[in-house]
């Protein structure tokens, strides 16, 4: 029987975990041991303290549903998501960057091109259009462009489904022989993450605000090409310098054009896709 002390229990458990079977399982189970020891040596955690850390996990369990998914802010605003993506998204060359996905996706309704998408949002007309373009810069034609956003006060369609007549500000577009789409829509805002859960109090903990800057998110896949999940955000905004999932990379920054004939704003933007 071994009489185990702060300075022997670690070593303990990482023997006790390397008998897994499968090496990725091992991996994993001896990093998150090693590091999840680390943690807690350097911080020195209160009873008290340890009891509020399961109380927070507790809640962040308590608060997801078919709606909500608490865990995924969590990881979003510690930056957790971005990493993630990150590593899985080692693009070559030009491929355009991608992003965070968001919990706001549902597969959009199908319009043709040039069809307006905004349903019931109100606010500024917005013309998107681009075109879907391979590493040579050539057209992908009949990729499929799923693009959604929120509306003028920063809600999704998904947040007002009571309140609301339906599905709004997103669909699914299919590009041309140019490899080109376009819609109009109505112009989203900054808007704050979910923040009336235990994440929404840990930012106020950290002193930080729930926001992020104003964005239209992009899903685009062709056959032989990875499915690029990416937002474009708008130039003149608040919060680029801020985001609170530190989503925001400089090569998906565009300024909004304005269109002569209608005065409304237009988002003119193309994307590379990389091959698989
Ligand atoms: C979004 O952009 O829709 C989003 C991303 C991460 C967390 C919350 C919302
Ligand atoms: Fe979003």
């Amino acid at each position: 029987m071994q009489d185990l002390n702060e300075d022997t229990l670690t070593q303990a458990v990482l023997n006790a975990v390397s008998k897994a079977g499968d090496p990725r399982v091992r991996q994993i189970s001896q990093a998150l041991v090693r590091h999840l020891h680390a943690f807690i040596k350097e911080i020195e955690p209160t009873e008290e303290e340890w009891d509020q850390a399961i109380a927070f996990l507790t809640k962040t369990g308590q608060m997801c549903s078919d709606t909500r998914q608490e865990f995924i802010l969590f990881s979003d605003v510690l930056g957790v998501s971005m990493l993630v993506d990150m590593i899985n998204h080692r693009l070559p060359g030009d491929a355009t960057e991608t992003t965070v996905f968001g919990p706001f996706y549902v597969e959009p309704p199908v319009f043709a091109l040039g069809d307006n998408i905004r349903g019931h949002l109100e606010g500024t007309p917005l013309r998107i259009e681009g075109r879907v373009l391979d590493d040579n810069g050539g057209p992908i034609r009949g990729a499929t462009v799923d693009l959604w956003h929120s509306d003028k006060d920063g809600f999704y369609d998904l947040q007002l489904l009571d309140a609301s007549p339906g599905l709004a500000g997103r669909g699914r577009l299919t590009t041309d022989a140019d490899g080109a789409f376009h819609c109009w829509t109505a112009r989203p805002a900054p808007y704050p993450i979910p923040n009336d859960g235990p994440v929404g109090k840990m930012l106020e903990a950290q002193g930080r605000h729930p926001f992020r800057p104003e964005h239209v998110h992009f899903m685009i896949a062709a056959p032989g090409f990875r499915t690029l999940v990416t937002h474009i955000f708008a130039a003149d905004g608040d919060y680029l310098d801020s985001d609170v999932v530190f989503g925001v990379k400089n090569s998906l920054i565009e300024p909004y054009g304005v269109d002569p004939q209608s005065d409304a704003l237009t988002l003119q933007r193309d994307f590379v896709l990389a091959r698989c």
